[in-house]
This record gives structure tokens, C-alpha cells and sequence, in this order.
């Protein structure tokens, strides 16, 4: 329709180890018609998930794959130019799954993530990060899953990201001691200076158990971990009894092209020192979502939440910006900025 053009970021090949920019092609379509209950966006925004990476793996996992040929799958933002859908109308801004490309046709009930309008006063880019995908699901892991007490020590995986970050301010929130850890000495400045953890462990340049050791000298009450592997290990090495290890994320084992990522070996710790480990995802948060992303909005109002985006730009730009994620790149949410 339209005799618009489209221009879009299909899958290529399915990657081995580490994406690279090659595993995708930039083709041109026309834009089809808008069915009922469908609308057309003009993407303003992408939004990038280490999810993702698992979305264009062969074989099933929590949703289907990415087909080869197919528009890569991304949250993003962007400006209805047609609805046809009572709830929506031209002009308004909204965020969903649109996908790499320039403009989506979608449904606006769509399974993954309905087309929803943006409230007045939330930006595209709070809509991606605090109160998207992320800051619901730092929600959900921190309150439900690790359950923080008042003067318990938490500590933070992936602590400069997107959830991580939010993860850990919650838990400052609730009247936690909290340790980040994050790869290089400005994300750990950040950290403390402007996400106001009480400390933070670069795990880059430092030992990590031996920093943890120093930095939570009464044990780990919450650990939340986002990366997995040698960073799990080192944390089932300094938890309490009663502990509450939140599995979120193992990022560190997301490009590898072993059949099973690593570790954590030491996981009969959780026997010796009695204490729970839970994955979640989050879906589980249901219904409760707008009361989540209601509260997430009271609290950056309140300034007991800061949250960083890191917001790249340019179309040509959108697989490139994916790799970032991988090499540490961003800190806060990842966004490309397309229109
Ligand atoms: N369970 C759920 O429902 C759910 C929902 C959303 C996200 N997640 C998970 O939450 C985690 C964080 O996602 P996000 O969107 O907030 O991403 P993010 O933390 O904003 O970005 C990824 C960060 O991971 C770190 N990283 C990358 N490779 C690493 C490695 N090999 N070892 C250690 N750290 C590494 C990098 O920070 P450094 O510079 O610090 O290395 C990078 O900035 C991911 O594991 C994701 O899969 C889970």
C-alpha cells in the first residue's frame, strides 16, 4: 500500500558464537495493507534485548525463532500514521514489537506485546527502558522473586544495564545494602555516584570473590544475577543461609558455541548453605503490570530511580548497535534512534 518504501534488517544466517553485523541483510518491500485491528507505525525507536540472541538460535525456546529472511524481532517505539483499531488513532505514539524496520504493520493485540499508547509525559525512551521490558522485569526478579529485607546485602550482576541497574535501585529502595558489579571503572562510578549503590566490583580488573568477600563481610542475602557463569560461581561461594539467588539473565554464556553454557560448578553450595535459586520470566508478572510500571513511574518521579539510556543512531546503524550489548558497550537501556 501506499507505494511506500520499506526498508528492513532481515535475519541472514543463524550466527555462530558471537553475532556479527553479517548475520543480517538490509532489504526494501513495499508496506502492506492495514487490516482490522492492525495499525501502521513509523518506527521512531528500536529497543535491544541480550534475548534476542537467543531469538535467532535454531530451535525453540520461550518464543519461535527468528526464521532466516524474516524481519529480526524488537521491542520499539513509533508514530501511528494509520489505525485501524478504536483504540488508537494518527498521530499517536506508541510503543510494541515492530521489528527492525521502518515501518510495521502489526496487530495491535499482539501476543507477544500489545500496541500501547504512550501516557502523557513518558517518553519513548522511559517507555523502552524503566517502564518497558526491563524495568518490569527488574520489578518482578527483585520483589517477587528475590523478596529484599530491610538491611539485607544485595548484590548485582550486569549492575550498569538495563535491568540491573533498576534491579538494584529497588532493592536501595527497600532498605538493602547494594553491591554492583559491572565491567569497567566509569559503569562502577556510575554506580555509586549516580544509581547511589553502596559499592561496586569491576569485574574486569578485579577478583571478584575476594572483592565480594570484602564488600558483603556478613554474606549475600539477594543475589541477582543477569550474567551467569564465573560470576554465579563466585556468588554461591559468599551466600547465606535463607538466600534468595535470582536467576534473570547468564548473558556471559549467550555467543557461546559450546551446546551447554558454563557453570556454575559449585552449585552443591546451595546444599551446605541452604538457600534458594529461581529462575523467572517476565510474563509471570501478568496482570500486574500496569501496577508495576505505575509504581516504576512514582519512583523516577520521586528521583529514587535514575536510569540511563544509551541511545545510538541511524537506521544503517540498527544490527551494529545490537553487537554493543555483547561487548559491554552500553550502559542503561540500549536504544537505536531510526526516524
Ligand atoms: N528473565 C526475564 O524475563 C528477562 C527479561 C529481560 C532481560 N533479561 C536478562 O537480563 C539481563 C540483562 O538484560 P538487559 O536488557 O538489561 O541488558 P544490559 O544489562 O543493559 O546489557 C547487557 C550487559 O551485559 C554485560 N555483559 C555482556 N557480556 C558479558 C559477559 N560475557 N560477562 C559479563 N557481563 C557481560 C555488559 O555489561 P558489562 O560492561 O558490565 O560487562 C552489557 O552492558 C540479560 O541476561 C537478559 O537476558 C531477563
Amino acid at each position: 500500500m501506499n507505494n511506500m518504501v520499506n526498508q528492513q534488517w532481515t535475519l541472514a544466517a543463524r550466527p555462530q558464537g558471537m553475532v556479527k553485523v553479517e548475520d543480517f541483510n538490509l532489504v526494501e518491500t513495499e508496506i502492506p495493507e492495514v487490516g482490522e485491528g492492525q495499525v501502521l507505525v513509523r518506527l521512531t525507536h528500536i529497543a535491544y534485548e541480550p534475548a534476542m540472541r537467543g531469538w535467532i538460535r535454531e530451535g525453540e525456546s520461550y518464543v519461535k525463532p527468528v526464521q532466516i529472511g524474516e524481519v529480526m524481532r524488537a521491542a520499539g517505539a513509533g508514530e501511528v500514521i494509520e489505525s485501524r483499531h478504536d483504540s488508537l488513532k494518527s498521530g499517536d505514539t506508541v510503543s510494541g514489537m515492530f521489528g527492525w524496520q521502518q515501518y510495521a504493520v502489526v496487530d495491535v493485540e499482539g501476543a507477544l506485546l500489545p500496541v500501547q499508547k504512550l501516557p502523557t509525559g513518558v517518553t519513548p525512551e522511559m517507555a523502552l527502558s524503566v517502564l518497558g521490558i526491563t524495568g518490569l522485569t527488574a520489578y518482578y526478579g527483585m520483589l517477587r522473586v528475590g523478596k529484599p529485607q530491610e538491611g539485607e546485602t544485595v548484590v548485582v550482576s550486569g549492575a550498569a544495564g538495563a535491568t540491573g541497574s533498576i534491579a538494584g535501585q529497588i532493592a536501595k529502595i527497600k532498605g538493602c545494602r547494594v553491591i554492583g558489579i559491572a565491567g569497567g571503572a566509569e559503569k562502577c562510578r556510575w554506580l555509586v555516584e549516580e544509581a547511589r549503590f553502596d559499592g561496586a566490583i569491576d569485574y574486569k580488573s578485579e577478583k571478584v570473590g575476594k572483592r565480594m568477600k570484602e564488600l558483603c563481610p556478613d554474606g549475600i542475602n539477594v543475589f541477582y544475577d543477569n550474567v551467569g557463569g564465573e560470576i554465579l560461581e563466585a556468588a554461591l561461594n559468599n551466600h547465606v543461609v535463607g538466600a534468595r539467588i535470582v536467576l534473570c539473565g547468564g548473558i556471559s554464556g549467550y555467543n557461546t558455541e559450546a551446546e551447554v553454557p558454563p557453570g556454575p560448578k559449585n552449585y552443591m553450595n546451595l546444599i551446605t548453605t541452604p538457600a534458594t535459586m529461581q529462575g523467572f520470566l517476565l510474563g509471570q508478572l501478568g496482570a500486574d503490570m500496569g501496577k508495576a510500571a505505575g509504581e516504576l513511574g512514582q519512583w523516577v518521579a520521586q528521583g529514587k530511580i535514575n536510569f540511563a539510556v544509551d541511545v545510538q543512531e541511524g537506521f544503517e546503524n540498527v544490527p551494529k548497535t545490537f553487537l554493543r550489548l555483547f561487548h559491554g558497550q552500553n550502559l542503561g537501556k540500549q536504544l537505536c534512534k531510526v526516524g
